[in-house]
């Protein structure tokens, strides 16, 4: 089938390139020119584990072309995916105007001698947007042509983009026409997962009720945390405790700075907005915002009261992107943290093993050493600080660090190294939710 997605950032390029790969031919459109012609000279505009090697096959395949051209794409496809941004207003509400600008522009390309289209949503968007798109469609399309617009969204992860879109829990498709339905199932024919076909609002709601659930539990086991620090009980076991539960699960359940990302703390609070609006307010979910602001207080609180003044204290931390396996740092709470660290007068050296770029434009203006080498960023320091959960943080050479640093002090903000193997490499160790560790004197 002939697929055009406008919008080449993580969502759509995977989406796009996925689709080639299962044998759709796909056409990806963004307006920003200089990324359209790193594409099409092979050149990647993020890091995603699996996507160059996918892009580069498809395109060498004829399968995959990008262009700047949306009405030519809009004349060659049937179906056309939207994955553009929809950040957030300083109040929470959503950003709909690339949405609205890119169905305007849809509507301005339609002609009636292409016949048929479907305008796909895969943006996070709040419910009643579909509705919207059909209304803008209807009011600027030039001609008289049958247009359905659905909602399809993406649930994939930065960092196993490809792995999610290829194998998926489930697909979730709103449509209030059956044509249209039909017409989405074949091409998702080549994935073999169930298919959730819904309406048009639910599809829309089911976005923001996952990611805000997904956003809730995270808080609940950081709120959790906090209690085990007081009470010296040991946080990992609580959550491996309740997540042997079927009904709970273990996963989402691992305490630490907080959830940051484009999406959790963009889609919570647009939830909380289109909830605020329609007169059903999420209380719920703003305590959920509250628990993870809190965390990152609590965290720098505890290396406080342990080091005292932090002005001209040596501090190494790892990590910079909001989370393992991505470049991406938008609402890195890393990021947050070494920003604080720095507001504080501390001398703040940084490592990231993909975020070293985009986290050097996000701290311009900010005191920190950006290091190209996880142990030379430690070299001197008086507190080692994990603030992304990256697997070579956990398997790091312990003792090598050691021998570089001032202090023996480890503040692990994601649990992710073995708490006995830094104290035995001669440590003291703190942790989310669990006791302090210290070696033997
Ligand atoms: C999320 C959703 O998982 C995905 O389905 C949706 O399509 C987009 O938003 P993403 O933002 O890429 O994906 O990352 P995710 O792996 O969900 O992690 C989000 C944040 O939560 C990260 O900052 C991560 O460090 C944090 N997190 C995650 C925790 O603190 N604890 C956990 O147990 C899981």
């Amino acid at each position: 089938m002939n697929l055009a997605i406008i919008g080449t950032g993580y969502v759509g390029l995977t989406t796009g390139t996925c689709f080639a790969e299962v044998g759709h031919n796909v056409i990806c459109v963004d307006n920003d020119r200089e990324k359209v012609e790193k594409l099409k000279n092979g050149y990647m505009p993020i890091y995603e584990p699996e996507l160059e090697d996918m892009i580069l096959s498809n395109v060498s395949a004829g399968k995959l072309s990008f262009t700047t051209d949306l009405a030519v794409a809009v004349h060659e496809c049937e179906i056309i995916f939207i994955a553009v941004p929809t950040p957030p207003h300083a109040d929470g509400s959503v950003d709909l105007s690339y949405i609205e600008a890119v169905s305007h522009e849809i509507a301005d390309a339609l002609r009636p001698e292409h016949g048929y289209r479907i305008i796909v949503d895969k943006s996070t968007v709040p419910v009643s947007t579909g509705s919207k798109v059909s209304e803008v469609i209807r009011r600027y399309a030039a001609c008289d042509v049958k247009v359905d617009v659905v909602s399809n969204p993406e649930f994939l992860r930065e960092g196993s983009a490809v792995k999610d879109l290829m194998n998926p829990d489930r697909i979730v498709i709103g449509a209030n026409s059956q044509r249209a339905m039909d017409l989405m199932k074949r091409v998702y024919q080549p994935f073999s997962a169930p298919i959730v076909e819904v309406d048009l609002s639910s599809a829309e709601l089911i976005k923001h009720a996952a990611n805000s659930f997904l956003a809730l539990k995270i808080s609940y086991i950081n709120a959790v945390a906090a209690v085990c620090e007081k009470a010296g009980a040991d946080v990992e076991l609580v959550a491996q405790g309740i997540g042997m539960d079927k009904r709970i699960s273990r996963h989402f359940l691992n305490a630490g700075l907080g959830y940051g990302g484009s999406c959790f703390p963009k889609d919570v609070k647009g939830f909380i907005n289109i909830a605020d609006q329609l007169g059903a307010p999420m209380y719920l979910l703003k305590e959920v915002e509250q628990i993870n602001a809190r965390q990152i207080e609590r965290f720098l609180d505890r290396i406080r009261e342990k080091m005292w003044v932090l002005r001209n204290k040596r501090i190494a931390v790892w990590g910079i992107a909001f989370k393992q396996n991505t470049d991406d740092v938008r609402e890195s709470v890393a990021v947050k943290l070494i920003r604080r660290l720095a507001e504080e007068g501390a001398i703040v050296t940084a490592y990231d093993p993909k975020a070293a770029e985009t986290g050097a434009r996000a701290l311009e203006g900010v005191s920190v050493t950006i290091c190209s080498d996880m142990y030379e960023c430690v070299r001197d320091a008086e507190v080692l600080v994990v603030a992304t959960e990256w697997r070579q943080f956990a398997t790091a050479n312990l003792v090598k660090v050691r021998e570089l640093m001032h202090l023996p002090i480890i503040f692990d903000g994601r649990n992710i190294l073995h708490g006995e193997n830094a104290v035995h490499a001669g440590f003291e160790y703190h942790s989310v939710g669990r006791k302090s560790l210290y070696p033997e004197r």
